[in-house]
């Protein structure tokens, strides 16, 4: 089966240079941390486009596809010109999230808006911008946007989440017939909303299901028992109800390489599998065959993405393990504090054959949690060497934080030899220009 560029742990472009230090996209990660300084993220623009290539390709002969990159695992105007380049729809959580695919040009019918507890402020401006499909996850939800479109005299394109029942734990799965998550209407409750729809909610008009099983996932099983999920659903409604839904939304999930043992599927093996799976359940069920919302994040942006961190102190532990410290951690990357997710690192400016030894890479933050690597073999380090810390992509710089009063780092884009600011870095003004002291604490 082809490879596609999820299942590499680092960019595509990432390569030794004739300086002997690593380099990305051309760029020698050195000088990139000399001239933006560190904490850095750094995102190669050719492994963005080469795992678009592999979705497009992967799903190249089902044209009813539409791949929605889930703007939650990173979201910054750049990235998203990228991806719409690259003819890539977007999903979005929040106001923040419509408001940066808005105002970087995206035609906002490629749009989806998803989320438990969206608010009046987020519908009302989701509604104003044109968005195309909305998820709606609970009875409260339809109430409050057909209210909305009401108001705006508009008919709004929704889909409705349900809990299929199928739980994923990362590398295996349990079915159960009720699942306890916050997100999307039981199966029990499903048709409860389509009375609503149908005889009440006349401003909204259903065209499908939505349904997300989890994330980093490996066993690609479990999006068939999904889509088989879905589409007898479908089918079950189309008969009761008699109407037609013809869209399904699996949401996101593939997994991606931390690790040297982590396996996931490629894009080409789900594609393959998800295909079949839909035309099987089309002629099983007798529904039309529908148009498939696809919504990845990690297994676009995760790989396409380092940290460089600068080394500072370290401190042996007497009879224990070998702290470094460096000058970013968990309010850049609150993964591993959060999750204990892994990470895989190298020392930009240094060959692997030099002397090694097996250190806990830490960061610079005031907790003892603060840990970015528990245990890796690297060469020798010494201050002032750059950490480059791999799979950074998602959900680091979109789940940062200003913990400490931290500023949150620069983010360049690299491609073909050049670099380019997308994100600034934060200032010490930056930090209070929130901060408001009232007058009677002035004197
Ligand atoms: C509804 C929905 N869609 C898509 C995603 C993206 O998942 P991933 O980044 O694992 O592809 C998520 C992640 O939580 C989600 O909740």
């Amino acid at each position: 089966m082809k490879q596609s560029a999820n299942q590499s742990q680092k960019p595509l472009t990432a390569n030794v240079n004739a300086e002997n230090n690593l380099e990305i996209g051309g760029c020698d990660l050195v000088e990139l941390a000399d001239k933006y300084g560190t904490p850095l993220y750094v995102l190669d623009e050719a492994t963005i486009r080469a795992i678009c290539n592999d979705y497009k390709n992967a799903f190249k002969s089902y044209s009813k596809t539409s791949i929605m990159y889930a703007s939650k695992a990173l979201c910054t105007s750049a990235l998203v010109k990228i991806l719409d380049s690259e003819g890539l729809g977007f999903d979005v959580v929040s106001g923040g999230e419509i408001y940066t695919v808005y105002k970087a040009g995206v035609d906002m019918s490629k749009v989806l808006f998803n989320g438990n507890n969206k608010s009046f402020d987020e519908l009302n401006l989701a509604l104003d911008l044109g968005v195309g499909r909305i998820s709606v996850d609970n009875f409260y939800e339809l109430a409050l946007l057909n209210t909305i479109a009401q108001n705006k005299n508009k008919t709004v394109d929704i889909l409705l989440r349900i809990t299929p029942g199928i739980e994923c734990h990362t590398h295996h799965y349990i079915q159960t017939g009720h699942l306890d998550s916050k997100f999307g209407f039981d199966l029990t409750q499903v048709d409860d909303a389509i009375e609503l729809i149908l005889n009440e909610y006349t401003n909204l008009k259903l065209h499908g299901l939505h349904a997300h099983i989890g994330s980093q996932i490996f066993e690609t099983s479990i999006y068939a028992d999904e889509i088989d999920i879905l589409c007898s659903e479908i089918a079950r409604i189309d008969k009761k109800f008699n109407i037609i839904l013809n869209e399904i939304n699996i949401g996101g999930g593939l997994g991606v390489k931390y690790m040297q043992k982590d396996e996931p599927p490629s894009t080409y093996e789900i594609g393959n599998l998800i295909i079949d799976k839909l035309n099987e359940s089309v002629k099983k069920y007798g529904i039309e065959t529908p148009r498939i919302f696809l919504e990845p994040g990690r297994s676009i942006i995760s790989f396409a993405g380092v940290t460089l961190y600068t080394v500072g102190s370290s401190k042996q532990v007497p009879n224990g393990r070998k702290y470094v410290a460096v000058d970013g951690g968990m309010s850049d990357n609150p993964r591993p504090s959060l999750y204990q997710a892994e990470y895989y690192a190298q020392v930009a400016n240094k060959k692997e054959d030099t002397q090694t030894e097996d250190v806990t890479i830490c960061g610079r933050f005031c907790e003892s949690g603060d840990i970015l690597i528990q245990n890796i073999n690297l060469p020798k380090l010494d201050e002032g060497d750059i950490l480059c810390v791999f799979n950074t992509g998602a959900y680091n710089y979109s789940m940062a934080s200003n913990y400490n009063r931290v500023e949150k780092p620069a983010m360049v884009l690299v491609n073909d030899g050049t670099s380019d600011e997308i994100v600034k870095r934060e200032t010490l003004d930056d930090l209070i220009r929130q901060d408001i002291i009232p007058d009677r604490l002035r004197k």
